[in-house]
C-alpha cells in the first residue's frame, strides 16, 4: 500500500502564475497576472514598515480593526466580514465547509481558473458551462444545476474575459437556485467598473441567506503580495468560515496594510483614474491595429489572435521586447493573450510593439 492523495488531486494542473522574467531582458515589463500599475498607497507601505516593529507577535486571529474599516468603508455589519490570505483562500474555505467529494461545482467556461482547481482538490466535480460570446449565460448555468450542485462561482467581473453579468442578470441566477446552493460572487475588480447596471453583491448578501461577495486588496489596492482578502457572508457563513480558517490567517503587516489602503480614499480613486484612462487607450489602439479586443471592465483586456500558434508567435515577439503578457490557453481560449493595464510608458509600448508585430506579420 502506497500513500495516496484524495481523488481528484493529481488531476490538478498546478496553477502557473503571470511570468516574471524574459530570457535576455533586464528589466521586463510583467503585464501577466493583473496586479496594480501604480502599487500600494505610501499609507500602506508605511503601515507594512510599522509593522515590521513587532513581528515576534502573533497577529490578531479576527483581524478586527480590518474588518471595522472594511465595514466602515462600505456600510457593513464587521461582524459578517471573514477575511482570508487572498481572496483564494476564502474561495477555497467556502468549498471545504460546503462540498463532499461527488458533489458539483459549477462555474462558467471562461471563468477564473481556481475554481477547477477547487472542485478537484474536493473531489467534486467541475460543471463548466458554455459561455454566450464569452458572457456568463445564466440560462444555461440553472439549465446545469441538478441535484448534487453545492455551490455556483461566477467572478463578477470575469478574468480573463473582463465581461460582467448586470445586476438583473445575477438576481436572475440566485432566484433560479435553491436555497441549499451557495452563490459565490468573486468580485476581485469590483472597483474598477464604472456601469450603472452592475453590483458587486452586498445587496444580495444582505438579504439571503446562501450568497456571499468575496473581495481582494491585491487589485486595486496593489497588494498582491501581501495576500489579503475579505468575504461578506450571511451571518451563518461567517460563523461557518470562522470554525474552519487559521486561526492566524492574515498576517499582521497584511492586516495593517490593508486597513491604511483603504482609508487612503484618494490612492483608491488615483488608481481607478488611472485603469479608466489606460484600459480605453489599450483597447482602443489595439483595435485600430485590427486585433479583436473584447470590452472589459477590469484592469485589462483580452487580445484575440487569429489562432493558437498566431497568439504564441505575438507573445515571443512582445516577450523578446520585455512585455510579458499572459497566455490564456489554461482558459479554453489559445488563440488569445490578456494584458493588465499598466504604467503610461508600458501601455505605450505595448501598442507599439503589438503594431510592429501586426505589420511584419
Ligand atoms: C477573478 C479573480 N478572483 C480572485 C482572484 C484572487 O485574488 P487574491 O489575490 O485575493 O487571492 C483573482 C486573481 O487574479 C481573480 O482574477
Amino acid at each position: 500500500m502506497s500513500l495516496k492523495p484524495n481523488p481528484g488531486i493529481l488531476d490538478i494542473t498546478p496553477y502557473v502564475g503571470g511570468r516574471a522574467g524574459a530570457q535576455g531582458v533586464d528589466e521586463p515589463i510583467k503585464l501577466s497576472s493583473n496586479e496594480s500599475a501604480l502599487g500600494p498607497s505610501p499609507a500602506a507601505v508605511a503601515a507594512f514598515r510599522d509593522a515590521a516593529g513587532g513581528l515576534e507577535f502573533y497577529p490578531e486571529g479576527g483581524a478586527t480593526e480590518l474588518r471595522d474599516t472594511i465595514a466602515q468603508t462600505y456600510g457593513l455589519d464587521a461582524s459578517r466580514i471573514v477575511c482570508g490570505n487572498g481572496s483564494d483562500e476564502l474561495l477555497t474555505m467556502l468549498a471545504s465547509a460546503y462540498v463532499k467529494p461527488g458533489d458539483e461545482i459549477v462555474f462558467s467556461a471562461h471563468g477564473f481558473i481556481l475554481y477547477r482547481i477547487i472542485a478537484l482538490s474536493h473531489g467534486a466535480v467541475s460543471v463548466a458551462v458554455p459561455e454566450n460570446d464569452l458572457h456568463t449565460d445564466v440560462d444555461a448555468m440553472l439549465a446545469s444545476i441538478t441535484a448534487k450542485t453545492r455551490i455556483v462561482y461566477l467572478a463578477n467581473p470575469n478574468n480573463p474575459t473582463g465581461s460582467y453579468l448586470p445586476h438583473d442578470e445575477v438576481r436572475r441566477l440566485h432566484a433560479g437556485l435553491r436555497s441549499d446552493i451557495l452563490l459565490v460572487l468573486d468580485a476581485a475588480y469590483a472597483e474598477y467598473v464604472k456601469r450603472n447596471d452592475y453590483e458587486a453583491g452586498i445587496e444580495l448578501v444582505a438579504n439571503f441567506p446562501n450568497v456571499v461577495m468575496t473581495r481582494t486588496f491585491s487589485k486595486v489596492h496593489g497588494l498582491a503580495g501581501l495576500r489579503v482578502g475579505w468575504a461578506y457572508c450571511p451571518a451563518a457563513v461567517a460563523d461557518v468560515l470562522n470554525r474552519v480558517r487559521g486561526p492566524f490567517n492574515v498576517s499582521a503587516p497584511g492586516q495593517r496594510a490593508a486597513a491604511a489602503a483603504l482609508k487612503d480614499r484618494a490612492h483608491v480613486e488615483a488608481s481607478i483614474a488611472h485603469n479608466d484612462r489606460w484600459l480605453s487607450f489599450l483597447i482602443q489602439n489595439i483595435r485600430a491595429l485590427g486585433l479583436r479586443v473584447d470590452d472589459s471592465v477590469g484592469n485589462f483586456a483580452l487580445v484575440h489572435f487569429q489562432d493558437e500558434r498566431h497568439a504564441a508567435e505575438a507573445d515571443r515577439f512582445l516577450t523578446a521586447r520585455g512585455l510579458i503578457l499572459r497566455g490564456v490557453a489554461a482558459y479554453g481560449l489559445p488563440h488569445c493573450l490578456r494584458v493588465t493595464v499598466g504604467n503610461e510608458d508600458a501601455n505605450r509600448k505595448v501598442v507599439a510593439a503589438l503594431g510592429e508585430f501586426v505589420r511584419r506579420a
